[in-house]
């Protein structure tokens, strides 16, 4: 899949690495832990293809990987405060091992770091980018928040939610790539049309693994959104198919997520019905959106993993 960025990858985690060491004890002693505990990296990857892609890699690309995987670190660090999560990427989540407190300042301090990085070598274009992705994975998490009180999620919605807390930061990278390798407008274009759709399905696929997926792969618990009365694709597409006593009867459980056996009883009835495939049909749809973007690229070596990148997201299991 990255075949064609192998030697810029080890560049990155170089760089990354020194970026978030800190002469603090405990900013630095958490700041190891996370390094230990490694993710896919596909943000950054995707910095490097779409440079790669677009005309090259530079200096600047480098500084844009880097950039987003702060930033991508700092709103996980945030999200498992926000959901109460204890384990990410198979581990206990920082919020577990150091308490709330820490993992809200360790999440700022990563997020300051980047857009220090950007100021640095003075991104602004980067900054610009950045900044909006922020403002609107931010307002995407509210809005969750608010739905899971309300529990009235409904498909447009549900897109919506998605395109802002997901999308946005995968159209980013994509987007710093494309303006890291030069100005041309229809190569940037191109790239963010297929940032956003790569980063609908690949959230979809996300939501999907929180049924169907295996723990010790995916890395966080299964019925974990269930749990936190988040009702995403595969279960809006269950109720919707299911007959209105059977559909009240799953919403109460959601309801009361934290009754014994709600959530696993929610997770086999979404898993029994046709909302798993539908929302699987759904993704797939987003990925050849994605592909299809990619049209308006030269081909390259760059060009095809970023084709290869979307079945990637679409048959993840991690
Ligand atoms: C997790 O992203 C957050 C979302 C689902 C949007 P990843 O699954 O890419 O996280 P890591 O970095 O690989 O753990
Ligand atoms: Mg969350
Ligand atoms: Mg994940």
């Amino acid at each position: 899949m990255s075949a064609p960025i192998a030697e810029e990858m080890e560049r990155f985690r170089k760089i990354f690495k020194t970026s978030i060491r800190s002469d603090a004890p405990l900013v630095d002693m958490i700041a190891r832990y996370l390094l230990k505990r490694k993710g896919k990296k596909m943000r950054p990857m995707l910095v490097l293809l779409a440079a790669s892609a677009a005309g090259g890699v530079t200096e600047r690309t480098h500084r844009g990987a880097v950039l987003v995987e702060l930033l991508h670190t700092a709103t996980l660090v945030h999200d498992d405060v926000v959901d109460d999560a204890d384990v990410r990427r198979g581990f206990p989540s920082v919020n577990a091992v150091w308490k709330n407190k820490a993992a809200v300042l360790m999440g700022d301090f990563l997020l300051a770091r980047g857009l220090q990085l950007a100021m640095e070598g003075k991104d602004f274009d980067f900054l610009e980018i950045v900044t909006d992705a922020v403002r609107r994975m931010s307002v995407g998490e509210l809005r969750q928040i608010q739905k899971a009180r309300k529990l009235d999620i409904d498909e447009p919605t549900y897109f919506k939610i998605v395109s802002d807390k997901t999308a946005s930061l995968i159209l980013t990278c994509c987007e710093i790539g494309a303006l890291s390798a030069g100005e041309d407008a229809t190569r940037r274009a191109a790239l963010g049309e297929y940032g956003e759709a790569l980063g609908v399905a690949f959230q979809i696929r996300d939501d999907a693994l929180d049924f169907d997926g295996s723990f010790k792969r995916f890395g966080k618990p299964i019925g974990g959104d269930v749990k936190e009365k988040k009702i995403t694709l595969p279960l809006i597409y269950a109720l919707d198919d299911a007959d209105e006593k059977e559909a009240k009867r799953v919403r109460k459980l959601v309801k009361n997520g934290k009754k014994r056996g709600a959530v696993s009883e929610v997770v086999r009835f979404t898993r029994e019905g046709k909302g798993l495939r539908k929302a699987e049909a759904k993704a797939r749809e987003y990925g050849d959106r994605a592909k299809a973007a990619l049209d308006a690229l030269p081909d390259t070596p760059a060009k095809t993993s970023l084709r290869n990148l979307v079945d990637f997201a679409l048959t993840r299991d991690r």
